[in-house]
């Protein structure tokens, strides 16, 4: 035998008395706390999918808002698998992260045309759909089809670093590895999709992020961060990478009160989205240089188009690109045929506007660009 001393990484983790202990008071401060929200009480599969993909990275005061329009829009999964993406893109507009939609709905066509229309129903089978990890899978599983797994978002993570005390970083392998079990072994065989909605609801109002209000917390007793004094800098993180910065100039261009918008390709940042024509640049660029904004504007919009002066420029940060959006002015010099009436270009009204997917940060751009234009000439147009 080794006679090298055995380390513990790893907090134990509860014993099969806490761990009942845990659930029966997280089930029963549920069934007295639980927030009101559309989703809540749902059966239907496809509807608590729906909820799922938008909770993943949008807040659930935003969720809570949108869910009722998206199910009103497309009731059922057909519905939504027979809509065109662009109906889906701008349903989903204000809740970020449009891959999501888009995946949502490549998925629902998968299940009518591989499954018939009927959801896969369990974890492992669900996470065979686009856009579908292991937390939704969890998630979907646990909720629509009552089996015993467990869903592991920001807010589980969070507790399960502080009822574990986990002092290791939450990203690395023995800490994942250590709340997950741990996770895993606290659902309960009953009521598994209450039991993870109520640790989403404890990490929404109780278990806070900066101010942990283990006062009212149902499982203090249990907490071993709550015991130790350390559950304010729990869970550990490493250092983020910044976003990296990227440059995107754009033209607005405008004839008889329409503005020009293009549609991006259908796949990657902001797929199928529309927005102002324009190039992106790696890095943050102050200037693009004179000659290739008139080649691109050219190159965009149409022959006879070229750059005008500076109307706007503002930055967003999404969640790994920080992003300054540049927007010239596009006059048209030519002479002539109407120009840009290509495939992918659209003259938009303020209405098309409305209801086009645009994404938060375009619609920013849209306004800002529109308002220095008014500023600067009287004219006011797309507001
Ligand atoms: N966040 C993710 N899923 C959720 C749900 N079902 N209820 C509340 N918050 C959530």
């Amino acid at each position: 035998m080794s006679n090298k001393p055995k380390h513990k990484t790893e907090t134990p983790g509860l014993s099969p008395l806490e761990r009942r202990s845990f659930r029966r008071r997280i089930l029963s401060w549920y069934d007295r706390e639980k927030r009101e929200l559309p989703w809540r009480g749902e059966n239907d599969p496809y509807r608590i999918w729906v909820s799922e993909a938008m909770l993943q990275q949008t807040r659930s005061e935003t969720v809570r808002l949108r869910y009722p329009a998206f199910i009103e829009r497309f009731p059922t999964l057909t519905a939504l698998a027979d809509a065109p993406q662009d109906a889906v893109l701008a349903e989903w507009q204000g809740l970020g992260y449009y891959g999501r939609a888009r995946n949502l709905h490549r998925a629902a066509q998968q299940v009518v045309r591989d499954g018939g229309g009927v959801m896969p129903q369990t974890r492992d089978a669900l996470l065979a759909l686009p856009g579908v990890g292991p937390y939704m899978a969890g998630a979907i599983a646990s909720i629509a089809f009552g089996e015993r797994r467990a869903a592991i978002d920001g807010n589980a993570l969070r507790i399960m670093s502080r009822v574990l005390n986990l002092l290791l970083p939450i990203d690395t392998p023995p800490a994942q590895k250590a709340i997950h079990e741990e996770a895993q072994a606290l659902v309960p065989r009953a009521r598994p999709g209450d039991f993870n909605q109520a640790l989403m609801d404890l990490g929404a109002r109780i278990c806070l992020p900066k101010t942990p209000g283990c006062a009212q917390c149902p499982v203090r007793d249990l907490c071993a961060g709550h015991q130790a004094g350390t559950q304010k800098s729990l869970p550990v993180k490493t250092a983020k990478k910044p976003p990296a910065p990227y440059t995107l100039f754009q033209f607005r261009a405008e004839r008889d009160g329409l503005v020009l918008l293009a549609q991006r390709e259908r796949t990657g940042l902001f797929g199928g989205m529309w927005e102002l024509p324009g190039f992106m640049l790696e890095g943050r660029h102050e200037k693009a240089g004179s000659r290739r904004l008139r080649a691109q504007c050219a190159r965009l919009l149409g022959p006879g188009w070229r750059p005008g002066r500076e109307l706007a420029r503002i930055t967003r940060t999404l969640t790994h690109r920080k992003i300054l959006f540049v927007v010239f002015l596009a006059e048209f010099v030519g002479n002539g045929a109407s120009p840009a009436n290509r495939d992918g270009l659209l003259w938009a009204s303020e209405e098309d506007f409305r209801t086009l997917a645009v994404s938060t940060a375009q619609r920013a751009a849209w306004r800002a660009a529109g308002s220095a234009l008014a500023e600067g000439d009287g004219k006011q147009v797309g507001r």
